[in-house]
């Protein structure tokens, strides 16, 4: 308990998965929490679940493709809880795109809220962060951001780009104290995952990851809120892989 104490951290895609466990973990580890997401109702569910445990949050509907949503959410996390010390560019899209799926629109929605989203998320908290001194940011990449995963083009594309401007990111803002790392999970049971990937395919991920399980929420969770505490007050423009293993060989 209190490995976040009086931490106001932001996550986007909060409404279910990895997001929604960071947020419940998190908020028990002392941090206000402003979740946001574009399921409204999914995310106040979340909110109020975490308040009914006694923790502190606000949901905020958010677009991250949006510049002017993103306005939107540092004035509330402001106005809420009076800053911004942790940012986590969690929400995502996939879409199985391999070379002959290729289709213009999906190409430039993935790249739009994956990538663009990202960096957008990092433009908006950093003059907050610098007004502290301080601040840690944790964008959510993804194993296909370091090896090749076949079919998911778009989704490579997105995530390989967030890896290197999360490592861009934390070499410009290491003057400001401000810390960029990011995390890449392998195969993580949540929505995402249990919609886009069929049975067939399944075999494959399974095949893929070391450990004789599949990977959760949680072990995501973990590492996330390592790079956000001031328990990894020296790290930064490094990449967290937790992946049962799937990149060891
Ligand atoms: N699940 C996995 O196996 C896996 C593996 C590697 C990386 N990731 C990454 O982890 C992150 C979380 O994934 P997840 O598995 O929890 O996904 P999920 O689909 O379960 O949840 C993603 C959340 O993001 C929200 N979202 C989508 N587009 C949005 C937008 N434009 N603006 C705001 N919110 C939006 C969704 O509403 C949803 O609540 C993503 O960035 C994903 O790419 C997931």
């Amino acid at each position: 308990m209190g490995r976040l104490a009086d931490k106001v951290v932001i996550i986007t895609g909060a409404a279910m998965g990895q997001g929604a466990e960071e947020a419940r973990m998190f908020a028990k580890e002392g941090a206000k929490i402003v979740a946001t997401d574009l399921q409204i109702d999914q995310l106040h569910a979340i909110v109020q679940e975490i308040k009914d445990n006694g923790g502190e949050a606000i949901g905020v509907k958010h677009n991250v493709a949006s510049e002017e949503d993103w306005k939107n959410v540092v004035a509330q996390a402001v106005e809420h809880f009076g800053r911004v010390n942790v940012l986590v560019n969690n929400a995502g899209i996939t879409t199985a795109q391999g070379f002959d799926q290729f289709d213009m629109a999906g190409w430039n929605k993935i790249l739009e809220i994956n990538l663009t989203g990202t960096m957008l998320g990092m433009q908006a908290v950093v003059p907050e962060m610098r007004k502290l001194g301080s601040g840690s940011i944790v964008n959510i990449s993804s194993i296909a951001g370091l090896v090749a995963m076949s079919g998911t083009n778009g989704y490579s594309a997105s995530k390989g780009a967030v890896t290197l401007i999360s490592k861009t990111a934390a070499m410009e803002l290491a003057k400001d104290s401000i810390r960029v790392n990011s995390v890449h999970p392998g195969v993580i049971m949540t929505p995402m995952v249990e919609k886009a990937v069929t049975e067939e395919a399944m075999k494959g991920l399974k095949a893929g990851t070391l450990l004789p399980r599949m990977g959760r929420p949680e072990d995501i969770a973990y590492g996330v809120l390592y790079l956000a505490s001031d328990e990894s007050a020296f790290v930064t423009g490094t990449q967290l892989v937790i992946d049962g293993g799937w990149t060891a060989r």
